[in-house]
């Protein structure tokens, strides 16, 4: 019985859990800890209830429909559900979306944490010696803060913030401020930088999932630049096991890194991607590409005008959390992402709802140069 657990199971505070890794962090959890699981999340575009679907029967599990900038609505909750831990997934997070309207990036990724950190400070505050011991808000950040590296290098913890996007930046100034209340008024807070995700439960606008349903229907694959960007692929669940290390074991006040050490070009992964489908949906028997007489999922590529500002690469140096928390990732990329195409084959209807018919994977964050067509 680790120490927690001699004082009851608690409460883990899940902000954005009805969104791609929060979603699969509260699966995690309620599969791993015993903690009640209260799910704090706006249901933006990206958020759905159908992504808990299978989690929304278990009596552990608690959801508010609230926007973490609005502080009464939070600090109910905390009067409500008392939580010792709040993992804070919430956050707008398309770069593409950054680029065409930066201002509800600033409003909740940068805003909203610091309303969340506000309410999280006055809870502690009043708490038992005990209990503000135990507390721990942990800020869920992205590698896109360290800006761009060259052919060579990796992001650490001690590389200074260099955010190159509306959407890395508002980030990068949460993260600012989630270090300074540990620095100022000792609230107990821990970050996770975390580098590309990719698995089941992904809105439909990032690569893989984009990618996955436009080839499936026969769609063009719109790949920006030369395809040679290349970014450090992780597995979701493998994410989610880091975050939980860090919030059972990791040091307040601390930073870890997390990656997968699987660096790919968006190019290289459009090829994988291509090669798993043709495994589970041969492009000969798929009607959507018989109709076109395209014998391969690799014809639908197109490359197409780069994102304005596109970072080069980006690359995780892991070894804090793998020596300090023993952690690593446990799929290798050619498994995951055989499961996430498997995925998203097998639940159309997931992708179909939470599309809603509002979002037809056009092409986004072409604000600079006024271009929209390509996708
Ligand atoms: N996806 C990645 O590859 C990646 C990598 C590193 C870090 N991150 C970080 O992880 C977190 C989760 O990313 P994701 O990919 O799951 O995002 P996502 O866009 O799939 O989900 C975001 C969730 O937050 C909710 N939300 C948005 N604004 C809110 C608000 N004001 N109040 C309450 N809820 C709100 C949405 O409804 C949605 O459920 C983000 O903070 C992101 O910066 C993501």
């Amino acid at each position: 019985m680790t120490g927690r657990d001699a004082q009851g199971p608690g409460a883990i505070l899940v902000t954005g859990g009805a969104g791609f890794i929060g979603s699969n962090f509260v699966r995690l959890a309620l599969e791993r800890t015993r903690a009640r699981i209260v799910v704090v999340d706006k249901l933006t575009y990206a958020g759905s209830l159908r992504s808990l679907d299978d989690c929304l029967s278990d009596p552990r599990l608690h959801f508010v429909q609230a926007d973490i900038g609005d502080r009464r609505a939070i600090a109910a909750v905390f009067r409500e559900h008392r939580p010792d831990r709040l993992v804070n997934f919430a956050a707008e997070t398309h770069v593409d979306r950054s680029i065409d309207g930066p201002a509800a990036f600033v409003e909740t990724n940068l805003v909203g944490t610091f309303e969340l950190l506000e309410v999280a400070r006055e809870a502690h505050r009043e708490r038992e010696e005990a209990e503000r011991r135990r507390f721990r808000f942990l800020h869920v950040s992205t590698d896109e803060v360290y800006g761009s590296l060259g052919p060579d290098g990796l992001f650490r913890e001690d590389t200074p913030y260099a955010p190159n996007s509306p959407y890395a930046a508002s980030k990068a100034g949460a993260d600012h401020l989630v270090r300074a209340y540990q620095h100022t008024y000792g609230l107990p807070t821990l970050i996770t930088n975390c580098s590309n995700n990719y698995g089941p439960y992904q809105f439909p606008e990032k690569l893989i999932p984009l990618m996955t349903l436009n080839a499936i229907e026969g769609k063009p694959l719109p790949i920006y630049g030369d395809g040679a960007n290349v970014r450090d692929w992780l597995y979701v669940e493998d994410h989610c096991e880091g975050i939980l290390l860090v919030l059972e074991r990791g040091r307040v006040g601390e930073k870890y890194n997390i990656g997968g050490g699987n660096e790919r070009t968006n190019l290289e992964i459009v090829d994988r991607l291509c090669e798993a489908l043709e495994e589970l949906l041969p492009a000969d028997e798929n009607p959507a590409l018989r109709g076109q007489g395209k014998a391969s999922y690799s014809d639908l590529k197109r490359f197409v005008a780069d994102r304005p500002g596109h970072d080069r690469r980006y690359a995780i140096d892991a070894k804090k959390i793998r020596r300090e928390l023993g952690w690593s990732p446990r799929h290798d990329f050619e498994s995951g992402l055989a499961r996430t195409v498997a995925w998203y084959l097998e639940n159309r209807d997931w992708c179909d709802a939470v599309q809603q018919g509002r979002y037809r994977r056009e092409r986004l964050g072409l604000a600079e140069t006024g271009e929209r067509s390509g996708a």
